[in-house]
């Protein structure tokens, strides 16, 4: 028998631990393969880190290079510095990365320059705008994978264009979506989040979410979005979990006092199963956030993401996404637009059917099969 393929798994924040979820579990139910999980440590707290470990069920990390914050050059330089070591003595056949954080670039550019092959999950995605850092990152780590598995087809398009041969590509949907089969019905139901916040049950609401830079960082755009959101809360109470970054630019703006309760109830950060359990019992979701675009297509409730462009237009395609923009007028006519028609419908993407993660582990087998042929 021969030595079964060792995968190094790499995440770094929130949204790559949703991701490798259903691939552990996947890579483990094979033989052949044998994964080890290494967290870069970009996210660190609680709220973004251990709650989702725990909710997710990913097992303790085998390796943390613990970077924690800083500028872009400096946690990409950290992670870069910390993880070759760790390439050098684990000394794994392909490393595995996912999304397209800093982490993500990061591990991918020292395993290619180690020699060891790379496999990107959830390659291809473009949203065309290179101001958004996470843009440059997967440009990056897509020229440099050897193994690339993408969500939906346009994707393909994409990195065809972008001159990757199309023998290194394959469709196999979406493990975000795999996360959501596997957990929804542990999610926490709605109604105890909004009592614990003194909101009403028996009220419908929205679910706001918002930590891109573009949208965060300017203490104007910012005070516009949270202005226009309280107008909508007025009618339809928004729940608002804010992400620490997103936090210290309000409390640096001078904006908390926009978040009063009835129309917004802010909290902090919430889990994974308590996150799934409002936006599927939302009657619509305002966000800036990737995943979340997805998830809202998967379970069919209305998105309205507030970007100017998607790195997912199969969501706008065939899902519930519509894409605003942030100026508040085209947020207003936006949500007129939901109240009018009672929301986008939209159907499930293809191979957005909990099985993703399984593909990816057949085909990381069917791979090393070729490589222990060689
Ligand atoms: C990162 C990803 C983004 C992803 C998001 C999900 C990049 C370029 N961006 O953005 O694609 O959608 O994660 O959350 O990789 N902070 C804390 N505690 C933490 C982590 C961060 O307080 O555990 C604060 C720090 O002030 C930090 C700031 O948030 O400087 C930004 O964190 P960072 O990891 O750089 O980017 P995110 O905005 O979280």
């Amino acid at each position: 028998m021969t030595a079964p393929l060792k995968v190094l798994c790499v995440v770094g924040a929130r949204p790559n631990f949703v991701k490798i979820a259903p691939i552990l579990l996947a890579l483990r139910a094979h033989r052949e393969m044998a994964a080890i999980l290494c967290h870069t440590g970009q996210h660190y707290d609680p709220e973004l880190n251990d709650r989702f470990f725990v909710d997710l069920g990913i097992p303790r990390p085998d390796v943390s290079l613990d970077v924690g914050s800083g500028s872009h050059a400096v946690q990409t330089a950290e992670v870069m510095k910390r993880i070759e070591p760790v390439i050098d003595t684990q000394r794994p056949d392909i490393v595995l990365v996912v999304g397209d954080v800093n982490s993500t670039l990061a591990a991918a550019l020292v395993a290619a320059k180690r020699g060891v092959a790379v496999t990107h999950v959830e390659a291809g995605l473009r949203s065309n705008d290179r101001t958004m850092p996470e843009e440059i990152n997967r440009i990056l780590t897509d020229q440099i994978s050897d193994l690339l598995f993408t969500t939906e087809a346009s994707a393909l398009e994409n990195l065809e264009r972008e001159g990757i041969p199309r023998e290194r590509v394959r469709l196999v949907g979406n493990v975000m979506i795999d996360a959501l089969h596997h957990n929804l019905r542990r999610a926490v139901a709605s109604s105890e989040i909004l009592m614990r916040q003194g909101g009403n049950p028996a009220q419908g609401f929205a679910v706001l979410t918002l930590h891109r830079p573009s949208n965060v960082d300017d203490p104007q755009t910012l005070r516009q979005i949270l202005e226009t959101v309280r107008e909508i809360g007025q009618e339809l109470p928004v729940i608002f979990p804010i992400h620490p970054r997103t936090r210290s630019r309000i409390e640096s703006g001078g904006l908390a006092p926009l978040l009063a309760a009835p129309a917004i109830r802010a909290m902090p950060p919430v889990g994974y199963l308590e996150m799934m359990g409002l936006v599927r019992d939302a009657k619509l979701v305002l966000t800036d956030s990737g995943g979340l675009q997805e998830e809202t297509t998967a379970l069919g409730i209305p998105c309205l993401t507030l970007r100017d462009n998607t790195e997912r237009p199969i969501t706008v395609s065939d899902g519930t996404n519509t894409i605003v923009g942030s100026s508040p007028a085209a947020i207003t006519a936006a949500y007129a637009e939901f109240r009018r028609t009672g929301g986008k419908r939209g159907r499930v993407p293809a191979l957005w059917d909990g099985n993703a993660a399984t593909r990816i582990a057949a085909e990381l087998a069917q791979w090393a099969g070729g490589l222990a042929a060689r």
